[in-house]
């Protein structure tokens, strides 16, 4: 019996959140329409992750989907922030119509609960830090407006419906299966691709950007934790960091140790709708969802370091 879905689960966070499940419930299921996810991300699990390939927004695809289903895990969306200020009206429909079509299909198969996948975007380029989930959000991408407005609905499906849902405010998420090769890659597998080519890694504006660097690890064990918390679901957002500032100049030394390469970045022009700097207090989450991350960040760098060694294509 499967009783967990995880949307966007062919991805980099949902691959990673897939195999947790399959370790500690035996079985997911998947719904994917493998945009920039990858049927390959489940080949591990086997048979106990049922991938069905389709879209969000699908209304029959997701009430097929939800049979059967205690929680859900919604991750897919449209991720890459440049493409969203492109295209906003395609990211307003993958990420807030398809947010709006997951709620009303949890909603109408009874699931108890729906962990959504929000994103520290929605604070916008505020200069106060840290972000605690008190601030006003204020996105000035429409990636981080199409969050907001997923947050918004969970919000109105609990009050409304009694659809029980808790949002995520995911930092800068790194480790295992994140894609170096992307046009929107993030830095940290970026950085590595470059280092282990023997390529000079390509830093957008300054390096003196900041980011709250959390490893998946974490944030899986966050969306767990969101998933079963008692005396949450009412819609309430969470920040999942670690809590610590780190400039991309100090990120690419620490990576470069890690696998033993000088780092001479080439440096290009900032990315639009890039934040300057960002991190998380994250004293509610462990106070609400007993969210508690332990292993130092060098640590988990040099881990994702290794794994990218092992696993190049
Ligand atoms: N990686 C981060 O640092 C980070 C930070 C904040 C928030 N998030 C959020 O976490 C979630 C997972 O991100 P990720 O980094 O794993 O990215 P990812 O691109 O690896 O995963 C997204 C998945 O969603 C799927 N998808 C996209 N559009 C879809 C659609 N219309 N229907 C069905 N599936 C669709 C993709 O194929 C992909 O597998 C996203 O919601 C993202 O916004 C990620």
């Amino acid at each position: 019996m499967i009783e967990d879905l995880v949307t966007g689960g062919a991805g980099f966070i949902g691959s990673n959140l897939a195999a947790r499940l399959v370790a500690e419930r035996g079985a997911v299921r998947v719904l994917d329409d493998l945009t920039t996810g990858h049927r390959e991300n489940l080949g591990p699990l086997g048979a106990a992750a049922e991938l069905r390939v389709g879209c969000v927004t699908d209304a029959a695809i997701l009430a097929d989907a939800m049979r059967g289903i205690r929680r859900v895990f919604h991750l897919a969306a449209m991720v890459a922030v440049e493409r969203t200020v492109r295209e906003p009206v395609e990211a307003e429909r993958v990420n807030a119509v398809g947010t709006l079509r997951v709620l009303e299909a949890a909603h109408a198969a009874g699931v108890e609960r729906v962990v959504f996948a929000s994103s520290a975007a929605v604070y916008g380029d505020d200069p106060s830090l840290p972000k605690r989930e008190t601030m006003r959000p204020e996105p000035i991408s429409p990636y981080g407006v199409t969050k907001l407005a997923g947050e918004h609905y969970l919000r109105f499906f609990a009050r409304e419906h009694g659809l029980r849902g808790v949002s995520l405010r995911f930092f800068n998420v790194f480790g295992p299966r994140q894609d170096p090769r992307s046009p929107y890659a993030a830095a940290i597998p970026r950085f590595l691709d470059a280092l282990l080519d023997g390529r000079p890694p390509e830093i957008f504006g300054d390096g003196r950007q900041t980011r709250d660097f959390c490893p998946v690890e974490d944030v899986v064990d966050a969306c767990l934790r969101a998933a079963a918390a008692p005396g949450v679901g009412a819609g309430e957002a969470f920040n999942v960091g670690r809590g610590a500032e780190t400039d991309l100049l100090q990120l690419l030394e620490w990576l470069a140790e890690g696998v033993g390469r000088a780092a001479e970045p080439r440096f290009s022009s900032p990315r639009p709708g890039d934040i300057r700097r960002s991190v998380a207090d994250v004293s509610l989450a462990r106070e609400r969802l007993g969210f508690a991350p332990a292993e130092p960040l060098g640590e988990a760098l040099a881990r994702t370091a290794r794994w990218y060694r092992e696993h190049r294509r």
